[in-house]
């Protein structure tokens, strides 16, 4: 696992090669979508999730994300979204039955998976291939990071395609992507650090991710890391929901691992930070350089590089990853084949 986690930036610049200047990515086409629904499992789902806030923000098209083993057994809206299924193996059970009812309802498909030839590129219209390399260990890390680099192009090209953005704002983010290897290995480059920050905080038995907009798919996804690989009980929430109802859990003894990175988000984010610290809570956030509030509010922080908010949840995720990573390392935990899970769930 810790192989390909430093395998992530070579994930992205491999998975951008050549589709950037021209935003032609493997016959992609938005042609006549008026709306997207992105399926997907696990991890995968996440990174579906994130793909949801990208389109609607950058393309400005409706977009949702559902769980694959949901969505095949619903029957959905008389509308016919673009419907983007998004599997590392492309051969996970829930996601290639989501592709046959996504075209029994007459929609367009398009599937994102790491693996050449795998079943799901045989039930869908289009395959746009993340060129993460092999992937062994069950966690999915670096292909989850190409996941979403896909998701940009797709997000780039519908933009671009309807008008949503400029030609100088496109420039903008084209050349922003291309330094998001650097920012990867930005974070990649402080594990020493990480490592420290995952000993004094992973003993805990219960922990929490918070994050808002883009970064609460991400959160959830840092949670479930942590879960499959160290064993400890982590939950994900949009900051805005505590008050809802978890901040009755928060107590001294759970740590709260908080994206507060400079994003529109930002200043509702440090108010939900407030209310966790008022209760005990330690607070690990996650920041960007420059920030000189930030660390006067919370216990500890991993920095990431300044940058377009929109990019920021690729280097967030390689923080969470790294931790989750120095956590179940600390704790003995068998990495690479944690108990009860495969590397691809090929059964309902
Ligand atoms: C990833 O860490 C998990 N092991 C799991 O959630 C995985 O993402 C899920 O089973 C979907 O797999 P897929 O991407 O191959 O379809």
């Amino acid at each position: 696992m810790l192989k390909e986690i430093h395998e992530g930036p070579k994930a992205i610049h491999e998975t951008l090669l050549g589709r950037l200047a021209n935003l032609e990515i493997d016959g992609f086409l938005s042609e006549g979508a008026t709306s997207v629904k992105l399926v997907a499992c696990g991890t995968s789902y996440h990174a579906a999730l994130i793909g949801k806030y990208i389109l609607e923000e950058l393309a400005r098209i409706p977009a949702s994300a559902e769980l694959a083993s949901e969505y095949r057994y619903t029957q959905g809206p008389a509308d016919r979204p673009l419907v983007i299924l998004i599997s590392q193996s492309g051969e996970t059970a829930d996601t290639l039955g989501a592709a046959r009812e996504a075209r029994r309802r007459g929609c367009r498909t398009v599937a994102i998976t790491n693996v050449l030839g795998s079943s799901l590129t045989r039930e869908t219209d289009i395959t746009v291939y993340t060129r993460a390399g092999i992937e062994i260990s069950v966690a999915g890390t670096k292909t989850f990071i190409a996941q979403v680099v896909v998701l940009y192009l797709i997000a780039l090209k519908m933009a671009q395609d309807r008008g949503a953005l400029g030609y100088a704002e496109i420039d903008a983010l084209k050349d922003e992507l291309r330094s998001l290897p650097r920012a990867a290995q930005y974070v990649l480059n402080k594990s020493t650090e990480i490592r420290a920050l995952a000993e004094k905080y992973g003993n805990a038995r219960d922990a929490f991710y918070i994050g808002r907009h883009a970064h609460y798919p991400v959160a959830l996804e840092g949670a479930l890391k942590l879960k499959e690989i160290s064993y400890v009980h982590a939950e994900a929430y949009a900051a805005g929901e505590l008050k809802h109802g978890p901040l009755a859990l928060v107590t001294p003894s759970t740590p709260v691992i908080a994206i507060a990175v400079q994003d529109p988000t930002y200043e509702k984010m440090r108010s939900n930070i407030g209310e966790v610290v008022a209760r005990g809570a330690p607070v690990l956030a996650i920041g960007t350089e420059g920030d000189k509030e930030l660390p006067k509010a919370v216990d500890d922080v991993i920095w990431i590089p300044s940058m377009p908010w929109v990019l920021a949840p690729v280097p967030v995720s390689v923080a969470f990853q790294l931790f989750a990573y120095e956590v179940a390392r600390m704790r003995g935990c068998p990495i690479d084949k944690p108990r009860n899970l495969a590397k691809s769930v090929t059964v309902e």
